[in-house]
């Protein structure tokens, strides 16, 4: 006989199986592939401490969540001595959740906190909201962390040496959604979101308050609104003020076209913020580089607000990868590169720059500017732009500074009647835009005029040529390039 764990034969490997099982947390993952889940670390806590800001620009809210009742205490203070206050906490709701509003908070300050919770210890630490008007505020940007919290862990590692660089990069995180993949089931939220083996989320999350819209994943938003509970003004949509900017969390999952209470309420909002900078932050995109298609509601009903009442940046998610779009000059982000799986960013109409690369976007704001860069996990940059305001403080110019002139490929082509021609110009240059037929006869120009540095897209209509191979040729100081189309009818 074998001398092995399952010689005595079938019995004994069925044990085996039971004990397996028993003593193994699974889950499914993505595409429902079972995978295994490191335990949790602490002995009473299940969430160990999080913020939330609620657009009390003297409060930063304090939550978490224990495996059983246990009565728990927080300490705060603007060192470790954590000496300005000190509060016994009891849990709120049947899931023994802590929730503890640190409140007279001084602007731009840095606090301590500490949170003794049965017998685990956890330590954090925060910078208070800005002042109603400072000149310059950074924050980040990312979403779609769902499935895979250990590629999560390490954006969140990025983010972390950020502030490791400058203490002025510990402001707010905006998520633009999806944070794990079955958002109806408390385990993932254990799992995923909040598994005290990834390191670099639990300090992320205890050092920054968390701003995240409600993405697809969520579901109907029960557990995402039990451990996200901002002051929303229905449904899932809110808006805050923070320093200079004015955020607004879209959700579209309840009607947002005209006629809607949402509708209604956004209009409104942005219209009556004076802020300089405003932000709209939602899960599916208006225009980004495929996977998903792009969301028409975004394009009919938010870019019109976007360019009555100057947001400059729509950021949204839902496409796992980076991609920047400009229409109009208002900039549509996809950064859902947050720790979910990459999809394959494809041309498509609008769209400047992409990357399939785990990713956040770090926003500084000095003044009447911006500067947007997305970054890799290693801190390498993917993309960078800025935006300067003029002084009406309603229109605003994207200043793109491409590092090379560039003729991209037509979108869609073949096409009919219409296409969209992408170049970029990395300084100001006289610049011809000229359509020929496949005999070389020129057919229409397009552009005929100095253009600043920056990246254009214009629109070619042949309503009026027959089918056929076209050309099209840039010429931008002494760059030349010519590319082929195809008008299909
Ligand atoms: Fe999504």
């Amino acid at each position: 006989m074998k001398n092995n764990l399952f010689s005595s034969g079938r019995i004994s490997k069925f044990v085996f199986l039971i004990f397996v099982f028993a003593f193994t947390v699974h889950y499914a993952g993505e595409g429902g592939k079972a995978k295994s889940v490191k335990s949790v670390q602490w002995t009473d806590t299940r969430k160990a401490p999080y913020l939330i800001y609620n657009g009390n620009s003297n409060q930063m809210v304090v939550l978490w969540q224990m495996k059983s009742t246990k009565t728990c205490t927080i300490e705060w203070g603007t060192d470790t001595t954590y000496s300005l206050g000190s509060a016994s906490t009891t849990e709120y709701n049947s899931s023994h959740q802590h929730k503890f509003v640190i409140d007279s908070l001084n602007f731009r300050t840095k606090y301590f906190y500490k949170v003794t919770a049965g017998s685990d210890v956890h330590y954090g630490s925060f910078f208070s909201a800005p002042d109603s008007n400072p000149q310059a505020l950074n924050f980040f940007v990312y979403g779609d962390t769902r499935s895979h919290p250990e590629e999560h862990n390490k954006v969140s590692g990025a983010i972390l040496n950020e502030v490791k660089k400058d203490s002025a990069n510990q402001t707010l995180i905006i998520s633009t959604g999806d944070l794990v993949y079955r958002g109806n089931y408390e385990s993932y939220w254990d799992n995923e979101f909040f598994n005290g083996s990834y390191a670099n989320i639990i300090k992320m999350l205890s050092e920054f308050p968390y701003l995240v819209c409600k993405g697809n994943h969520e579901k109907d938003g029960s557990l995402f609104k039990k451990y996200f509970p901002y002051p929303y003004v229905n449904s899932f949509y809110w808006s805050f003020d923070y320093g200079p900017a004015h955020f607004v969390a879209v959700d579209q999952f309840t009607s947002y076209s005209p006629g809607s209470a949402q509708y209604q309420w956004l209009e409104n909002d942005l219209a009556n913020s004076k802020k300089p900078w405003k932000f709209i932050y939602l899960h599916e995109p208006g225009w980004s580089a495929g996977g998903h298609g792009n969301e028409q509601d975004v394009q009919h009903y938010i870019q019109p607000l976007c360019e009555k009442y100057g947001v400059p940046i729509v950021f949204a998610g839902h496409n796992h990868y980076y991609a920047r779009a400009v229409v109009n000059n208002i900039v549509h982000i996809t950064t859902g590169g947050g720790g979910a799986p990459l999809y394959t960013p494809y041309s498509y109409p609008n769209i400047v720059k992409t990357a399939k690369k785990h990713h956040y976007c770090k926003i500084e704001i000095n003044g009447n500017k911006l500067h947007f860069g997305a970054y890799d996990i290693y801190g390498a940059i993917i993309d960078t732009f800025s935006i300067v305001q003029n002084p009406s403080g309603f229109k605003k110019e994207v200043h793109e500074q491409p590092n090379r002139f560039l003729l991209k490929q037509n979108y869609p082509n073949p096409f009919n009647p219409t296409t969209v021609i992408n170049y970029g110009l990395p300084k100001s240059s006289f610049v011809k835009l000229v359509i020929y037929d496949v005999v070389g006869h020129k057919v229409k120009t397009l552009v005929n005029k100095t253009q600043p540095a920056g990246s254009y897209n214009v629109t070619f209509d042949a309503s009026n040529l027959s089918s056929g191979i076209y050309f099209y040729r840039l010429t931008a100081g002494n760059f030349i390039s010519t590319k082929k189309m195809i008008l299909l009818k």
